[in-house]
């Protein structure tokens, strides 16, 4: 087992802060050194959101998981991140996996996957839970389950807490150990003498992956959402395109009779190339979701591991869920990171091309009134470097492109988008990471680029006909702040 001192690691964060590195993000978390991945423990204890997340403070590869931690008011001004839990017994020694967080009247609980490996190479997961400390460290208590169910293998994993006619209960990722090994969620009930399994809820997916990972149970009125990160499923013309998927399904789920009833077809959270294992949190009626921007199994399309450090977390969004659809919109706390001053109006009638300049960190609303255009070009333009967003009216497409980009991963996101009249777009471009929104939030879809040279980028909006009209507002957004920095 590594040996952490959260002290010196601490410091070595401190010292770091604010970021150097160009590619350094400005409103995204990450770290200065090491990978980051999954968002864990999110929760609102004593006036704060808590967020954990995923995190190797020894090097950029996918060993030595700790949970790193960071609170926040508004989710613009953070407190310094620093190490909270990791590796220390037989138990989780090779790895603090991911899992969720809970407040309680009087302390913040974690609950996590310990992950151990044997010098065969055989894998065991238990559940334990953990309070947050006034120290910043998580002190380790009791398990919840040693190990997982008869019928099930060593995948078991990510387990997140959920409360139902006042009980307690948890989901967990899981694979059914079958000639082809099946991925599943278990159910889990609290009871008088601990946690009782209440199996798999039957769903219509059949053999849906072999793996899934990072399961949330969501509550949305009379609806409930199942969320959850499946591998193992082929790319279709239209979706899962990346090499794991992040969506859910939605419809009625049944504790007593343990299935998703009339659910809808899986459905992807986010359409981009860097999206991955997100975690909701239900706050004062909010869904809020904040996902890992990255992708397990490919890390060589990230150059900043050259530079000592990988991978951020998206911004929080707000889920809200109509019609058997879950729409995402940035959180709203987010208008606070806009430079008033910078607030600059696009408007054109009748243009077959309109251009804007961007800052070093900009916020986009774009509506664009098609007219007779088919196609249109959104480029974020980095000198001779490219990112394009290519509508097609006719096929009714997105497709977003990084083929004019030089370094990392290249290559197109394409997935269904219905536009009528208006294409309504909302961007969030950091120095690397790019989310947008589409459509008032209808499709989401999160990617990096790393420009070549350190240009501010521009924008560029291009159609094959004049588009009838095109407004917005583009401003300039301020960079996250960490206390004492
Ligand atoms: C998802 C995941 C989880 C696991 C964690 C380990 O990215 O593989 O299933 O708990 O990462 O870092």
């Amino acid at each position: 087992m590594e040996y952490f001192d959260k002290q010196a690691i601490d410091a070595k964060v401190a010292s770091m802060l604010p970021f150097q590195h160009r590619w350094h993000n400005r409103f995204h978390l990450e770290m200065p050194f090491g990978l980051i991945n999954d968002p864990n423990g999110f929760a609102w204890y004593q006036g704060e959101y808590h967020i954990f997340f995923q995190w190797n403070p020894l090097g950029c590869v996918h060993k030595n998981k700790c949970w790193a931690h960071v609170r926040t008011r508004d989710f613009v001004h953070y407190s310094r991140p620093e190490l909270a839990l990791w590796p220390t017994d037989e138990h989780d020694k090779d790895g603090c996996y991911s899992g969720c967080g809970v407040a309680e009247r009087k302390r913040l609980r974690v609950f996590y996957t310990c992950n151990a490996k044997d010098e065969q190479g055989n894998r065991s997961s238990s559940q334990r839970f953990g309070t947050l400390q006034a120290d910043g460290t998580v002190k380790k208590e009791e398990f919840a389950v040693m190990h997982e169910p008869e019928g099930y293998t060593a995948h078991f994993r990510d387990p997140y807490l959920f409360t139902r006619h006042g009980k307690q209960y948890f989901v967990i990722g899981a694979q059914a150990d079958e000639k082809e090994p099946r991925g599943t969620v278990l159910i889990y009930r609290e009871t008088e003498d601990g946690w009782e399994c209440l199996g798999e809820p039957a769903t219509r997916l059949g053999q849906f992956g072999y793996m899934w990972e990072c399961p949330n149970l969501l509550h949305f009125g009379p609806f409930d959402a199942l969320i959850f990160c499946p591998q193992g499923l082929e790319a279709r013309d239209y979706d899962r395109q990346n090499v794991y998927q992040a969506g859910y399904i939605a419809g009625h789920l049944s504790l007593d009779g343990m299935a998703m009833l009339q659910h809808t077809k899986f459905q992807e959270l986010d359409h981009g190339f860097d999206f991955y294992a997100p975690q909701v949190l239900n706050h004062e009626g909010r869904h809020i979701l904040i996902g890992w921007m990255g992708m397990p199994d490919r890390d060589d399309d990230y150059p900043t591991r050259e530079e000592g450090w990988m991978y951020s977390l998206t911004l929080p969004r707000e889920l809200t869920l109509r019609q058997g659809h879950i729409y995402s919109q940035p959180a709203r706390e987010l208008r606070a990171l806009r430079i008033a001053e910078t607030e600059n109006t696009v408007t054109a009638d009748s243009a077959a091309r309109v251009e804007s300049d961007l800052s070093d960190g900009s916020e986009i609303l774009l509506n664009i009134k098609l007219g007779e255009a088919q196609n249109v070009d959104l480029r974020l333009r980095y000198g001779l470097e490219h990112l394009t967003f290519h509508y097609d009216r006719h096929a009714q497409t997105m497709t977003i492109s990084r083929e004019g980009m030089k370094n990392g991963a290249r290559g197109v996101r394409r997935f269904r988008l219905y536009v009528d009249e208006m294409l309504s777009m909302h961007l969030f471009v950091d120095k690397t990471a790019v989310e947008a929104f589409f459509q008032h939030g209808e499709e989401a879809a999160s990617l990096f680029v790393f420009p070549e040279k350190d240009i501010v980028p521009s924008l560029e909006v291009e159609a094959d006909a004049p588009m009838e009209t095109v407004t917005g507002t583009i401003w300039q957004l301020d960079a996250f702040r960490y206390e004492g920095c």
